[in-house]
């Protein structure tokens, strides 16, 4: 169980069906609602940032999320919401990389709360655990790490012609399918959403990062929300390390500016959390 105070909602502008949270998600984080969208796949993504707008201190071993929120728990409670009303959840290599022990589940991330988070997947009708889906250009990935080793998870890679050729020199576990469609160097974001459609079928996408693949998923339109956990820490930067921002790779503004509409505004405490639609 957690002792975990109510999220405060300071603006809410919901959107799309109410999902009935189990207890004691419910009291905690309040409503939630999400579009009921079946033609198509649903992406949304979830950060946390800096005020100064750093998502990574890009320090041996303190690169994650964690170092970003200051492990703040609530922040942790809502990754879990999201992962479980997700159908698969997706990050680059790179992410991979920063927390090579993770697997993107609710359990893994707010292990307090298993029976609530199992209770809302079991309601929704998902399978037990999200699909995990890596996406990499190089195939540069370690297929020892727990996401591609734990059975219940089922984990897409989605590769190049250049990663495919790479993995399979290797024994490929039997949780762990490989999806190339021949790209050279980057995959699309319409490519990998098409790898997850053919092996679960349409749903919830979530994009937890990182700024790389973001960005590759904001440049081509196909991000529908953000969720952005506001961390009430100034992390600096010069010129001795790069500490990314919520995008890499892109430059949208100022001629092809991303302008989002703020849909949500919750506090715990000095966090904010933002959700805005896209
Ligand atoms: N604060 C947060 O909320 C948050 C969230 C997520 C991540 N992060 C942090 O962000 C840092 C990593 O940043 P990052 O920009 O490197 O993350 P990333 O986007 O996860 O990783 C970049 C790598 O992912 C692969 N990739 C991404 N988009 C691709 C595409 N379209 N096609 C093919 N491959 C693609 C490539 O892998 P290959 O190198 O294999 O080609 C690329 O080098 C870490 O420190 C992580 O902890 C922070």
């Amino acid at each position: 169980m957690t002792e975990l105070s109510p999220f405060e909602t300071l603006y809410d502008h919901p959107h799309g069906h109410d999902i009935p949270l189990p207890t004691p998600l419910d009291q905690i984080y309040g409503r939630f609602s999400l579009p009921k969208v079946v033609d198509r796949t649903y992406v949304i993504s979830n950060f946390v940032t800096t005020l100064d707008g750093v998502v990574s201190l890009n320090a041996p071993g303190q690169s994650g999320g964690s170092e970003i929120s200051g492990n703040n728990q609530h922040d942790r409670l809502l990754m879990g919401i999201l992962r479980a009303v997700a159908d698969s959840v997706v990050v680059g290599a790179g992410t991979l990389r920063a927390v090579p022990r993770h697997v993107w589940t609710s359990e893994h991330i707010y292990p307090a709360l298993v029976p609530a988070y199992r209770q809302l997947r079991h309601w929704l009708g998902k399978a037990e655990a999200p699909l995990n889906v890596i996406v990499s250009g190089s195939g540069e990935v370690d297929l020892r790490l727990p996401v591609f080793q734990t059975p219940k998870i089922a984990t897409l890679i989605v590769t190049t012609k250049r990663g495919d050729h790479l993995l399979h020199r290797h024994e490929i576990p039997p949780s762990v399918g490989i999806v190339s469609d021949g790209a050279e160097n980057a995959v699309t974001p319409t490519a990998v959403l098409k790898a997850i459609e053919k092996a679960i079928g349409r749903g919830v996408v979530l994009i937890e990062g990182g700024p790389h693949l973001l960005g590759d998923f904001l440049a081509d339109r196909v991000l529908d929300e953000l969720f952005l956990t506001l961390a009430p820490q100034i992390a600096g930067r010069d010129h001795t390390v790069e500490r990314p921002g919520l995008v890499s790779g892109h430059c949208f503004a100022p001629g092809d500016p991303r302008w989002l509409k703020l849909t949500d505004v919750r506090r715990a405490n000095d966090h904010l959390f933002l959700r805005y639609q896209i």
